[in-house]
């Protein structure tokens, strides 16, 4: 069969994990596939940095976004930038030249996902978001394909690593904020932009995907009520331990007389509860299905291979032939937008 080729834009953390993971499992994708997994080009901002990961010998490092879009030989671009210009620029273009896309980036769909699942609908490709929700977590797929036939009840989870991490080592070494801050960073756990994670913004961003496919409903982002962890003293963490209590960035839904409360903040969270043993940088996503019941998802919430692992399996699905992913669970073109309970 034809080889897959692709078009990866951004060699960072999870681009360089995703290069790795396709090198040192080729013969196993190959079996899974039947098809093998070419690295055509790779897209940068600067071609002069140093990079750790091993690359092809004809694979072709650029700046230009086109050298992507336009090659009619790349059937899929993967977008591994971040950020909300330049990336919906890429997906965009990559769209309307009839190209499958893959992306991790949970920023941009927040934002502007039902235009672009719009255009991927109308065009009949995929633009698949696995990794784009707690790491390495098939988060995605569990909602859109296992419960399907559910209504989802209620949803509750730890949906930022670098929060979870930082949280974890101010209580369990007593490591300073910023301190903890500094070694997520170093993990390559954080956004680009720390701000994201610190003040709940990229939870909540994970969160409007999750209700967008638990729900079938766009809730505003700018709606969401977002608290974050910056206000969190080691004193709040040892009084709560003294109450028997650990404190951890939140983001939870639930339907309420057919409208949805839903919110990011630090709550306290019991000790015998599940999600308050999640340490590091895991995520855990509680989900109540009125069929399936309650379930608990936990896993690698951030970091390259985690990620990459979540970014290769919707590259996999379109590599496979046949069956295409429904991009956002619902055949409708548009989604509603969602009826929200005013606190
Ligand atoms: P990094 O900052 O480590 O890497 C970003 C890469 O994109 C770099 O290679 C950079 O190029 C390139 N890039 C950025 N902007 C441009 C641009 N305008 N034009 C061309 N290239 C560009 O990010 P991550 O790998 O951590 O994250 C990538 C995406 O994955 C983000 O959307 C993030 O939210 C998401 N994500 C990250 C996770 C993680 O654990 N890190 C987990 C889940 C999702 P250069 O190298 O030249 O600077
Ligand atoms: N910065 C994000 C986090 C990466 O810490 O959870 C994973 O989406």
């Amino acid at each position: 069969a034809s080889p897959v080729r692709l078009g990866l834009a951004g060699l960072g953390t999870v681009g360089a994990g995703l290069v790795r993971l396709l090198g040192d499992n080729a013969d196993w994708i190959r079996r899974r596939v039947g098809r093998d997994m070419v690295l055509k080009t790779v897209l940068v901002r600067d071609l002069g940095k140093p990079r750790d990961a091993a690359l092809g010998p004809d694979t072709v490092l650029t700046t230009r976004p086109s050298d992507l879009t336009a090659d009619p030989d790349i059937d899929i671009v993967v977008e591994l930038m971040g950020g909300t210009g330049a990336a919906y620029d890429l997906i965009r273009g990559a769209l309307e030249s009839g190209k499958h896309v893959v992306t991790a980036n949970k920023a941009l769909l927040a934002e502007r996902g039902p235009e672009l699942f719009a255009l991927a609908g109308r065009k009949g490709l995929g633009l698949l978001y696995e990794a784009s929700v707690a790491g390495a977590i098939p988060i995605v797929q569990t909602l859109r394909e296992s419960l399907a036939a559910n209504r989802i009840e209620s949803l509750i989870g730890i949906l930022n690593g670098t929060a979870n991490y930082i949280l974890t080592k101010m209580s369990g070494r007593g490591l300073e904020f910023g301190e903890a801050l500094k070694k997520a960073q170093e993990k390559g756990y954080a956004e680009a932009d720390p701000t994201l994670d610190i003040e709940g913004l990229d939870a909540a961003h994970k969160l409007v995907l999750l209700i967008r496919l638990a729900y079938g409903e766009n809730y505003p982002l700018s709606r969401l009520p977002v608290q974050g962890i910056t206000r969190i003293t080691p004193v709040d963490i040892r009084f709560a331990a003294e109450f028997g209590y650990v404190i951890k960035l939140i983001g939870q839904v639930r339907r309420v007389d057919g409208r949805l409360d839903a919110g990011v903040c630090p709550m306290l969270v019991h000790r015998d509860y599940l999600l308050a043993n999640v340490q590091g940088a895991f995520n855990a996503i509680r989900l109540e299905g009125d069929a399936s019941g309650p379930m608990l998802l936990h896993g690698k919430g951030a970091g390259g291979l985690p990620t990459a692992s979540a970014v290769a399996a919707d590259i996999l699905a379109l590599a496979r032939p046949g069956h295409l992913p429904n991009n956002t669970g619902f055949l409708e073109e548009s989604l509603p937008e969602a009826e929200i309970l005013d606190p």
